[in-house]
């Protein structure tokens, strides 16, 4: 069997003293779709952070590809995220100033990507998503629904 490419290990949230994670095992193998559901508030999103490293659980353990997320520091785990994670939050998380293209290439253009490339490839990108037509408006002006496409496009760019 192959190794999952995600797993965590007694997950174990607390927000000051209230429980929200009470020890979650997960593995989560290549090409695998997995969706966490549950009623509002049983910390779904907890989980997601901790499993993307950006809030570091009570508890527990998180691997990535076989890399320990919490033996990284932040930094470390913030350069593992964009290489190697895609993320579309719930709210618009888009940089308001920036253009569709601009956006969607920014993962690239951290990785050091030459701006021209990158740009070209964010605007392939959009266009297979539909919303070719925000490449060059700025991400304050778009619709909800055109964020969230746009969001989806970097969260696949890397
Ligand atoms: N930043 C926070 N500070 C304090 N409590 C929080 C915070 N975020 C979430 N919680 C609490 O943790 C629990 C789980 O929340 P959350 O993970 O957001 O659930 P879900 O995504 O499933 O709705 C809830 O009781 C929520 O009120
Ligand atoms: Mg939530």
């Amino acid at each position: 069997m192959t190794a999952p490419v995600l797993s965590c290990r007694g997950i174990v949230h607390d927000y000051e003293g209230t429980p929200a994670l009470r020890g979650v095992d997960l593995d989560v193998l290549e090409g695998e779709v997995v969706a966490v559901t549950g009623p509002s508030g049983s910390g779904k999103s907890t989980l997601l952070l901790c499993l993307a490293g950006i809030l570091v659980p009570t508890e527990g353990s998180v691997s990535l590809s076989g890399i320990d997320l919490h033996a990284l520091g932040e930094r470390g785990r913030a350069a593992l995220r964009r290489e190697s994670m895609g993320m579309v939050f719930q709210y618009g998380t888009l940089v308001p100033e920036l253009t569709g293209d601009e956006n969607v290439a920014l993962p690239l253009l951290l990785a050091g990507r030459p701006r021209r490339e990158a740009l070209a490839v964010a605007r392939e990108c959009l266009e297979r998503l539909g919303v070719g037509t925000v490449g060059r408006t700025t991400a304050g002006r778009m619709s909800g629904g055109e964020r969230q496409r746009v969001a989806l496009a970097r969260a696949l760019i890397a």
